[in-house]
């Protein structure tokens, strides 16, 4: 992990000059395979690609034949004659990039998997708060709101236990995976002992997509109890930094003026981390696969 945090750490100094580009990756295609919505991490994976060479293709899902009935598989083994080299995907049921990578003989790299993971999410987060805290261990970190249906909670619970953080999860308990024990992570109902004194506050966004019929908390009532404002990051520490994966939901689970203080929130920079990031992987995994 380390390894890539510090490849991508080269290529924050290269997005941030004039001259973008590199030749890593000339010669391999990479296909962009998203059977759900993205702003962030499809643009990120297709700039990461096109600056290190690769021919890129973004495939729109939504008027493939998949939409004629053509399953997962069968697509997997269309793309796969033709020889692509790297598949990023992201797929709406937890499993799905496991199960398309078993049948392709590119690498395959996971953009998000139903409500399982984002590994390079907690990639690009690992980096951001590295880059600010000057370390990745020993850290508080407060992982707050609706836990049950992120990918980007459990990949950072992962990520970041590893590191020897302290990590805890802020949530209600409607809001909480049953398997939540498996995580070693400590677990609070209530939003400002949760958060306090914490070196990192992480916001999720309330998965309303994904609740099918379970019961929903209105805006009003979810944000204040849930919901980041300036009150309740007075808990945190005075140092604290403020994350949030995106796409956030303004006075739902995060208040304007903590989103845009610049003093702490580092949303932005978990943007432009990602794009580092997702070049970093590409080439390790592009490495890894030409070696064998
Ligand atoms: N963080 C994240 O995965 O954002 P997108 O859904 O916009 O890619």
């Amino acid at each position: 992990m380390t390894a890539v945090l510090d490849l991508a750490e080269d290529y924050v100094a290269l997005n941030r000059g004039r001259d973008k580009k590199r030749a890593t990756l000339r010669g391999l295609t990479q296909i962009n395979l998203f059977f759900e919505n993205s702003t962030r991490t499809q643009a990120s994976f297709e700039i990461a690609g096109k600056r290190l060479g690769a021919d890129v293709m973004n495939m729109s899902v939504r008027t493939s034949s998949m939409s004629k009935g053509e399953t997962l598989l069968d697509t997997a083994a269309t793309l796969n004659a033709m020889h692509p080299d790297l598949i990023v995907v992201r797929h709406q049921h937890s499993g799905a990039v496991a199960l398309l990578s078993a049948k392709v003989d590119a690498a395959v790299i996971n953009a998000g998997d139903g409500r399982h993971e984002h590994p390079t999410q907690a990639l690009l987060d690992a980096l951001t708060i590295r880059r600010r805290k000057g370390r990745l261990h020993r850290l508080t970190v407060a992982i707050c709101g609706d836990v049950a249906h992120s990918r980007v909670a459990r990949s950072n619970m992962i990520l970041l236990g590893m590191m020897e953080n302290r990590v805890r999860v802020v949530a209600p308990p409607t809001l909480l995976p049953p398997d939540i024990d498996r995580y070693g992570v400590e677990v609070f109902h209530d939003m400002e002992k949760g958060i306090e004194g914490a070196d990192v506050v992480m916001m999720l966004r309330l998965q309303q997509e994904r609740m099918e019929g379970a019961f929903v908390p209105s805006q009003r009532e979810y944000f204040h109890r849930w919901g980041l404002d300036q009150q309740k990051l007075a808990h945190a520490a005075p140092d604290a930094i403020v994350m949030h994966p995106g796409p956030m939901n303004r006075g739902v689970e995060i208040d304007a003026l903590v989103a845009d203080d610049p003093a702490r929130s580092v949303i932005g920079e978990q943007v432009e981390m990602g794009v580092a990031v997702r070049m970093a992987v590409l080439e390790l995994l592009a490495g890894a696969r030409e070696r064998g």
